[in-house]
């Protein structure tokens, strides 16, 4: 039988009870198609500063890179907001991303017809669908770029940098024609080149990189262009391609688009076959032990963990299936909760889910 190895980071807040009911999933799912998963837990974020002092610990590094895949819950909490930056529980995350290079974050925004009530968008904008990814890149740019702080004539400034490499461009947009490949062939690439060098450099890479894959429609926007698109007319996209920063700010737009960010999954990847994937919500901590959070895009994100990094695609297909099941069947947590459903915790959630992966 195969063995994975998976390194759980529950993390603050509602991190712990979803990763709970995601591992329950992931055990059902290794029953019906003949895998068994080995966990270990490892620390990262408020929980881990203060068992530690540091929000990631080498050894949570360590633990990470011996698994197979990591699935994260979430961090952070107001009790850790006052801390220095680097000492921050989201210090943690970038660490992370940085130390497994986790280059690529994949952030799909999809509308599950049962939640169609839940889009914030006019019928006849949305229709009956959307389903949206956005691939993000994750280590550099910004977020990486050299920062500092220094006097200027007495006054105190700031900066940070958005820096990109071709090499750094042309790895993302690999990943991101590949997406494309392999949903409906469209790509728009978003940018900021009528201003920014780093994004001239971005678009110039993309479009040497498309002709590698002239059966991908390419297009490029300015992200103050598809910041409107994306509520003007969500359903013209595809897979969209943004850096760090610009992929940041999009993906929470399509997930407010999308209307339940109760529901959303994310990837992210590097070169091999190593990923961690977690939901991309956060910690909730005013609903946090009070067993009402939604597991679904935690139970989700363990899907994107069976195709991307286990190669049990069907393994995944089965979670998915379940998951609309269970919407189907009108099951529901507070936060996508509608009248005429059945209202239910975030154990019973769990449950409903293992119960509908019998049927599917
Ligand atoms: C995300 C989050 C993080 C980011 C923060 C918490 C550092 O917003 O994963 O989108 O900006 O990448
Ligand atoms: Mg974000």
């Amino acid at each position: 039988m195969k063995n994975y190895k998976v390194t759980l980071i529950r993390g603050d807040g509602i991190g712990p009870e979803i990763v709970a009911e995601a591992v329950k999933v992931l055990d059902k799912t290794g029953e019906k198609f003949g895998f068994k998963v080995e966990y270990a837990d490892a620390l990262m974020g408020g929980c881990a500063i203060d068992a530690t002092g540091v929000p990631l610990p080498q050894e949570t590094i360590d633990m990470c890179l011996k698994s197979d895949a990591v699935l994260l819950g979430a961090v952070g909490g107001a009790k850790w907001d006052n801390l220095p930056g680097h000492l921050r529980p989201e210090a943690g995350l970038l660490g992370i991303r940085g130390a497994l290079k986790l280059f690529a974050n994949l952030r799909p925004a999809k509308i599950y017809g049962p939640l169609k009530s839940a889009c914030p968008l006019r019928e006849e904008i949305i229709g009956d669908s959307m389903d949206i990814m956005v691939v993000r890149e994750l280590t550099g740019g910004i977020y990486f770029g050299k920062r500092g702080r220094e006097m200027v004539d007495g006054v105190e400034a700031a900066y940070d940098t958005e820096y990109y490499t071709a090499a750094e461009v042309e790895r993302i947009a690999r990943v991101a024609f590949e997406a494309a490949r392999k949903r409906n062939r469209r790509l728009c690439s978003v940018d900021k080149a009528n201003v920014l060098e780093s994004s001239r450099l971005w678009r110039e890479t993309v479009i040497r990189v498309s002709k590698d894959y002239p059966d991908v429609e390419l297009n490029h926007l300015y992200i103050d262009n598809a910041a409107m698109q994306l509520v003007r007319n969500p359903k013209q996209f595809d897979v969209i391609l943004a850096s760090n920063i610009f992929g940041d700010i999009l993906s929470d737009e399509a997930s407010q688009v999308a209307g339940s960010i109760g529901m959303l999954a994310s990837a992210s990847l590097g070169e091999g076959k190593l990923g961690l994937y977690e939901p991309i919500h956060g910690s909730a901590p005013d609903i946090a032990g009070k067993g009402v959070a939604n597991p679904l895009a935690t139970i989700l994100s363990v899907a994107m963990m069976l195709r991307y990094s286990l190669d049990e695609a069907e393994a995944a297909d089965a979670i998915e299936a379940a998951v609309e099941k269970v919407l189907e069947d009108g099951i529901r947590t507070p936060d996508i909760y509608t009248e005429g459903c059945k209202k239910v915790g975030t154990v019973d959630m769990g449950d409903a889910v293992v119960a509908a992966l019998e049927k599917v």
